[in-house]
């Protein structure tokens, strides 16, 4: 059996009267990239600081590649980007890397291999203060990188990306994945991971209320599937008898139905032949999922 780069076990953490998390438990292998979701409050920065040892538990149970978090051996396997990372914009790229790799007693000369692997290597004699979100994105991940840890702690290291750094943001942390480093990160939209994380971990409220694969929340959320369906000129009249509580909406027919039922009526569908000029099946946005789910914990 692999070890878990990381385990959560029953983590509850309470500021006062207001509880971050409610037993939360949570294991990721190497090599996967699991995606933390939530709307403001629901506790994934709280959750990112105590994987770092950087605030306690209230009780509950870490381990990080096997460690306490927050001790010597964790520190050294797992690294954070913090959720609004700044960095001296007078300072050039390369000047940055150095200073962090002085500050971790590690070699500075690094400071340009770090930085090609993230694609920053043309820009590293640059000004930070000349770079776009996403270049600064990349300075930060360049500093996580330090060191080649087992864990990659991310907090919401896309919010405010455009779609294409957004792809290119994730096209590397593929890369790590391949390599074996397990990533947690953080979003408050669904739309902003979609399909380039292994799992999806939703908390709502301090409670983990749903976990899986995309295709598994789908499933689990059992939402309705739209249908549209055109007809062929003359034939929507016939269709609309045809598909009881269907509504028209602009010459084309729309309806929802349950998941277990979309099958028999596609089935129906097809049996019309000549009359269907098109079809479409719509199933539920990313958002109607999340919404599913964050809702039902109720904020
Ligand atoms: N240091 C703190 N003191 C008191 N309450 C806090 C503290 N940090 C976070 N909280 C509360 O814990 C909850 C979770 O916050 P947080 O983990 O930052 O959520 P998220 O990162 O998902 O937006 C919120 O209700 C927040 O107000
Ligand atoms: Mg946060």
């Amino acid at each position: 059996m692999m070890t878990s780069t990381l385990k959560i076990s029953a983590l509850t953490k309470r500021f006062g009267d207001v509880a971050a998390l409610s037993d939360v438990s949570l294991a990721i292998q190497p090599g996967e990239r699991v995606a933390l979701l939530g709307h403001n409050g629901a506790g994934k920065s709280t959750m990112m600081k105590i994987i770092l040892g950087l605030i306690p538990a209230t009780s509950g149970r870490v381990e990080v590649c096997g460690a306490m978090p927050g001790s010597a051996t964790a520190r050294a396997q797992v690294a954070y980007l913090p959720e609004n990372a700044a960095f001296h914009p007078a300072l050039t790229g390369l000047e940055q890397l150095r200073h962090y790799l002085s500050l971790r007693s590690e070699d500075p000369g690094q400071a340009q291999q770090l930085l090609d692997q993230v694609g920053l290597g043309a820009a590293a004699r640059r000004r930070i203060g000349t770079y776009s979100k996403g270049m600064r994105q990349r300075v930060g991940l360049a500093q996580a990188l330090i060191g080649a840890p087992r864990l990659l702690v991310l907090d919401e290291p896309t919010s405010g990306l455009d779609p294409v750094s957004r792809r290119d943001f994730y096209a590397l942390l593929d890369q790590f994945a391949a390599r074996g480093t397990a990533i947690l990160l953080s979003s408050h939209a669904l739309t902003e991971v979609e399909a380039r994380t292994d799992r999806i971990v939703i908390l709502s409220g301090g409670h983990l209320v749903a976990e899986g694969s995309l295709p598994a929340l789908r499933r689990l959320a059992d939402l309705p599937v739209a249908l549209h369906v055109t007809a062929r000129n003359g034939y929507a009249p016939a269709l609309m008898d045809a598909l009881p509580g269907a509504i028209l909406v602009g010459g084309a027919l729309h309806m929802a139905c349950p998941q277990s039922e979309k099958l028999a009526l596609l089935g129906r569908i097809a049996g019309l032949g000549d009359k269907v000029a098109d079809l479409e099946v719509l199933p539920p946005s990313l958002e109607d999922i999340y919404s599913h789910f964050s809702r039902r914990d109720g904020q």
